[in-house]
């Protein structure tokens, strides 16, 4: 089996957003002009969390630029948004501000020229990170099962499933859930120098089975990572409790 991705087999949440910090964090450090690409959901919470206290006890950040993987379509305030998310979680929370924060619209009543926009803000910053979570289904960002590995920034449909994780995550009825998002593809996700995939807890671990042992295949979309060398799985004990134990050395 081809693998050129590497793993981090961590104890629990919490270990998993310290690794992911730490890679961050020098990044941040090293790079003169750092370009980050977050995702939002359950997964980053705890990542957000160290950021946060990072920045406010002075790991700088006046020369970084922010930015993230997808938005709901639906109106910017509601609470399911990446823009919400994103201020609640982060910009609301830090004494000093990124060099540049970028966010795709997901309320813009023109989808296509809204996804051109950030096509070219893509263009002018290339990521040195780009952060992923993934769905139960093996989705990254709203590339759904089926989706094809050379996609590029795109309007999604969500599958059941991933309506379901955001209802869970927000707290929200089905109604109210939102069904489509705009999303990059695989193409920019990969074009990032260092992307990382954070995964814990059970729900995940049918997803990271697929993910590391499962055929390369549209039906789990991660898998489209698995031979690439810039990618980093940081993975707790719960997420891996279905691998082979040959998969974890
Ligand atoms: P979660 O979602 O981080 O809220 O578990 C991950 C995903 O569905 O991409």
């Amino acid at each position: 089996m081809i693998k050129k991705m590497k793993t981090i087999f961590v104890k629990n949440y919490e270990e998993m957003s310290e690794k992911g910090y730490e890679i961050i964090k020098d990044v941040i450090e090293t790079k003169e002009q750092p370009v980050i690409s977050m995702t939002t959901g359950g997964s980053p919470r705890g990542l957000f969390t160290l950021l946060v206290e990072g920045v406010n006890n002075g790991l700088d950040i006046s020369n970084t630029v922010m930015m993230n993987l997808d938005e709901y379509i639906g109106p910017k305030n509601a609470v399911y948004t990446v823009n919400t998310f994103m201020y609640e979680n982060f910009y609301n929370k830090i004494n000093t501000q990124p060099k540049e924060i970028f966010l795709i619209n997901g309320e813009a009543d023109n989808k296509e020229e809204e996804i051109n926009r950030y096509k070219e803000v893509l263009n002018a910053y290339p990521r040195d990170v780009q952060v992923l979570g993934l769905g139960t289904n093996g989705h990254i960002g709203a590339n759904e099962p089926g989706t094809p590995f050379d996609s590029t920034i795109f309007l999604a449909e969500h599958d059941d499933s991933t309506i379901e994780s955001t209802m869970r995550e927000y707290n929200i009825e089905r109604d109210e859930a939102p069904t489509e998002m705009i999303t990059l593809g695989f193409t920019e996700i990969l074009e990032a120098e260092k992307v990382i995939l954070l995964v814990s807890g059970k729900r995940k671990s049918e997803a990271v089975k697929n993910l590391l042992e499962g055929e390369v295949s549209t039906d789990c979309p991660a898998t489209a990572l698995r031979d690439k060398d810039n990618v980093i799985v940081i993975i707790d004990e719960e997420a891996a409790s279905l691998l082979d134990e040959e998969t974890k050395k």
